[in-house]
């Protein structure tokens, strides 16, 4: 018999695909009444695959007595209790390393262009303006300017290696020094304060959550930009919309919201803001790499065999 796998959210469809081929799975995300689908699977459900925001709740691991695994499709677990997974010898499992340029290159694009404001300037065109108006208003170069990396890990290294070829200058904090070529500042306002571009890279959790405060807004002030490519919960975000229409910082480019997909609707009448609705992983390539890790995660599992990217 085909182990049971409980699909919390749809999942990009070719990994989809496979998990329903070789488990037998059940989609939550289209139960009617989730209590009783719950009830209906919890005597057979020995794993979940999760994706994106629903992750998976300690209610949601007590429902499922049977439960020994949470394969995640992303290298974030933020949506997930990990405590409560770990209390319930539950294993959970991500998806690292394989998006790390993907991400970075996103990070890179968000500075391009909240920087040179080059999707204002094709809205520019579009709108005929060029024409009638003139050339488009002149905009700040990255040469020269200091990146403050919030969160130097994988993809904060891959997002360092891109900037430097750009000609910035690098600065970063983590809670622990590391040991690489860049100058460290001890907390998030002395390293707002030094740079020019503050890019967040850090992991969501309670751990960051509204690391990047007025103060830290403060810090980076009226010439500086935000760019964030982890999660919207590390970013107070209010505070932020205030900051991006009062001109206290420069401009933002962002990839991640606090309650997404909805995005407060103030944002899109911002002119210095760059949105992007969660794409930084989004290529087909790096979402199959993705996939194949959560698929070969549960197919080790129930092989009996090492997993392969074990978070707890
Ligand atoms: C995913 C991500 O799109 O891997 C992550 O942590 O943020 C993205 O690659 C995300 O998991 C979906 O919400």
């Amino acid at each position: 018999m085909k182990p049971a796998v409980i699909l919390v959210s749809k999942i990009f469809p070719p990994t989809q695909e496979v998990l329903e081929r070789e488990f037998s799975c059940w989609r939550l995300y289209e139960a009617q009444d989730r209590a009783s689908f719950l009830r209906e699977h919890a005597q057979r459900a020995r794993a979940l695959a999760t994706f994106g925001p629903p992750g998976a709740n300690a209610e949601l691991m007590d429902a499922l007595p049977k439960l020994e695994i949470i394969s995640n499709f992303g290298v974030g677990v933020d949506a997930i209790d990990l405590k409560a997974a770990q209390e319930r010898g539950v294993a959970v499992t991500n998806t690292p390393d394989v998006l790390n340029e993907c991400v970075a290159d996103t990070g890179m694009a968000l500075v391009l262009n909240v920087l040179r404001k080059f999707p204002q300037s094709d809205a520019y065109l579009r709108s005929g303006y060029w024409a009638s108006r003139g050339p488009y208003a002149f905009t700040t170069s990255l040469g020269g300017k200091t990146m403050g990396i919030l969160g130097l890990g994988r993809i904060g290294e891959a997002v360092a290696k891109r900037a430097l070829a750009f000609g910035m200058r690098i600065r970063y904090h983590n809670r622990n020094k590391k040991n690489v070529p860049y100058a460290y500042d001890p907390d998030p306002v002395t390293l707002a304060r030094n740079s020019d571009v503050l890019m967040i890279v850090t992991p969501g959790g309670p751990a960051t959550h509204k690391l990047v405060n007025a103060e830290v807004l403060d810090a980076l002030g009226p010439k500086a930009y935000l760019v964030n490519i982890a999660r919207g919960s590390v970013v107070d975000e209010p505070v932020l919309l205030k900051y991006l229409q009062e001109k206290r910082i420069a401009g933002a480019g962002l990839d991640v919201f606090a309650d997404e997909p909805r995005v407060p609707a103030a944002f899109f009448a911002l002119d210095n803001a760059v949105l992007l609705p969660h794409v930084a992983s989004a290529t087909m390539e790096t979402r199959t790499a993705m996939g194949n890790l959560q698929i070969e995660n549960l197919r080790a599992h129930f092989a009996g065999k090492p997993l392969l990217t074990r978070v707890v």
